[in-house]
């Protein structure tokens, strides 16, 4: 299959880059800027991405541009260019102040295929601190700003272009159509990426791999494993098992309400409830990165002890997608936080591993899921922490505890999926991380749709507090625990905003978690974004 490659220099916005070429029905992979794969005969293209280094940094990273100039296009973006032009004979100096935020392309050569299709003035956003300032012999510069001079060039007579600007980024306007132009234009990508073909390859290929033998999958409940599961059963039916265990710290009734969805998609799973062996061993615990170790282990625990139960297994199928593959260069290399998928374990079990999703993006795994016709409801759903409601207390996990976070989210989610806004379809295909259900195909782009604030948000989730406050309920004192709504937007959950849900709709739910969960008096909205803060709060 064609595929684009994007060698990453370490950019945050490296996998944004790699969403956008497969939004182009075209398939790419990323890698570290030093593994170009030389030998791949379906490599079309090679887009080199930015990078939080200066091109003078004595670790900044260098690659030997002979080996790929001249026998793939090439486009580089903000370092991707500096560097070739630096490495070309150019000149790249710190820009007087940092080139950063919104600009607009005051002159462009839209006779350029890069530039095919481009409005004069067209927003582009900026972000570094070194900038060009002489293009190498041979180099013409093919757009600038009012105060970058180079904003884009491209190296005569030869498929190399730079750009300083982020086309992979919202605020660049026209930048899904800079990269068309470069991946379908130049690169001549026959744009067959798509989720059905994924479905029919993935599902033939599975068969192949997997013959006769039989195959444990860990449920989550979640959107990745749920499709990975769909997927295999279409593939292998019966002879994949999956489990599905119960920490005792999902949300209310999601156990039972998960157990009866997958059993109404046909899947062969056996659900466990291991909930007393996680509270007894979190008993007492405050510090979040232990209860994360702690529910990480029980975890393998419980799955492997269930595994081992089903006698001829040989595959372990996760639902790992590709973010959690990708080799990012993580520069800093510090830990934030230790996120728990399954894993783990022993190795006497022989287990081969199958991870039919690990090239898919999360928006791709909702397409795939659509396109096996899961319901809507298992495709829209929010991302939620493996370590479930751990997180969301900030304190020693008691059984009462989660009793209460549960009916406060219950109310809060409730209320997200009830209060709807109308939404141009244009705008909702657009805004919605979990894109548009099917049942609007027949419709224009210029229709309006009820979008629910849970369908807005990327992820939602009540936090109970350490902290008790007096309160006056009827004539009665009160001393009681405040809880906090979190809300977010994303795209990724690599940054978020904090979602701004309309104040009618915080008071009712505030006056109905006040009203209906014993225990909580005051409740509190998180206004905070990510960076700084996280999404969950520990
Ligand atoms: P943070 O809090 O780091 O979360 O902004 C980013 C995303 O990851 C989820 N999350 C987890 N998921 N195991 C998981 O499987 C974990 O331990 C974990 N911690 C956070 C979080 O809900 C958000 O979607």
């Amino acid at each position: 299959m064609q595929k684009i490659i994007i060698l990453d220099f370490g950019s945050q916005t490296t996998q944004l880059i790699g969403r956008r070429v497969r939004e182009l029905d075209t398939f790419c992979e990323i890698l570290p800027y030093n593994k170009m794969p030389l030998d791949d005969p379906d490599v079309i293209g090679v887009i080199l991405s930015g990078s939080p280094y200066s091109v003078y940094d004595p670790e900044a990273f260098k690659l030997d541009l002979s080996a790929i100039r001249g026998r793939y296009p090439i486009l580089g973006i903000c370092y991707g260019a500096q560097f070739m032009s630096h490495t070309l004979g150019g000149r790249v100096e710190p820009a007087p102040s940092r080139e950063y935020g919104r600009q607009h392309l005051t002159t462009i050569d839209t006779a350029n295929p890069l530039f095919e299709g481009f409005s004069q003035n067209s927003q582009v956003w900026m972000s570094h601190g070194d900038t060009i300032t002489a293009l190498p012999d041979g180099f013409r510069c093919i757009a600038s700003t009012e105060t970058v001079k180079y904003a884009a060039y491209q190296s005569e007579g030869e498929k190399l272009w730079g750009v300083q600007f982020h086309p992979e980024v919202f605020h660049s306007t026209q930048g899904s159509l800079l990269l068309r132009n470069f991946v379908v234009g130049v690169c001549g990508s026959r744009q067959d990426w798509s989720a059905a073909n994924f479905v029919d390859s993935t599902v033939a290929e599975l068969k192949q791999q997997l013959g006769n033998d039989r195959v444990i999958l860990g449920l989550s409940g979640g959107v990745d494993s749920s499709v990975a599961a769909v997927l295999l059963n279409r593939a292998i039916g019966d002879r994949l098992t999956c489990i599905f265990v119960d920490h005792g710290l999902l949300r209310k009734n999601e156990y039972d309400d998960v157990m009866r969805d997958y059993r109404g998609l046909g899947l062969n799973v056996i659900g466990v409830d291991a909930s007393e062996k996680f509270f007894a061993d979190l008993n007492g615990v405050v510090e979040p990165e232990h209860k994360r170790k702690i529910i990480g282990r029980d975890f393998v625990e419980v799955f492997d002890s269930e595994a081992r139960k089903i006698k001829d297994a040989r595959w372990l199928a996760q639902g790992t997608i590709y973010p959690d593959c990708i080799e990012s260069l993580n520069i800093t290399g510090k830990t934030i936080k230790s996120h728990h998928n399954v894993g783990g374990l022993p190795e006497e079990m022989h287990l081969k591993l199958c991870e039919p999703l690990k090239w898919l993006f999360k928006d791709e795994v909702r397409r795939v899921g659509r396109q096996l016709g899961m319901p809507e409801h298992l495709i829209t759903r929010h991302p939620f922490p493996g370590p479930g409601l751990a997180v969301r207390i900030i304190e020693p996990i008691t059984r009462e505890l989660v009793d209460i976070l549960q009916q406060a989210d219950d109310i809060f989610i409730r209320a997200l999926r009830d209060y709807k806004t109308p939404m141009k379809l244009s705008e909702a295909r657009r805004i919605l991380a979990a894109g548009v259900s099917k049942e609007y195909a027949q419709l224009n782009d210029d229709d309006t749709i009820d979008v629910s604030l849970y369908d807005q948000t990327w992820q939602a989730g009540v936090i109970l507090l350490p902290v008790k406050s007096v309160g006056v309920m009827g004539d009665e004192r009160t001393f009681e625990r405040a809880v906090a709504l979190r809300a977010v937007t994303s795209t990724d959950a690599m940054t978020a905003d904090w979602a701004h849900l309309p104040y009618d709709f915080l008071a009712r739910v505030s006056n109905d978690i006040i009203n209906h969960v014993k225990g909580v008096n005051r409740v509190c909205f998180d206004i905070s974004s990510k960076p700084p803060a996280t999404i969950e709060w520990c």
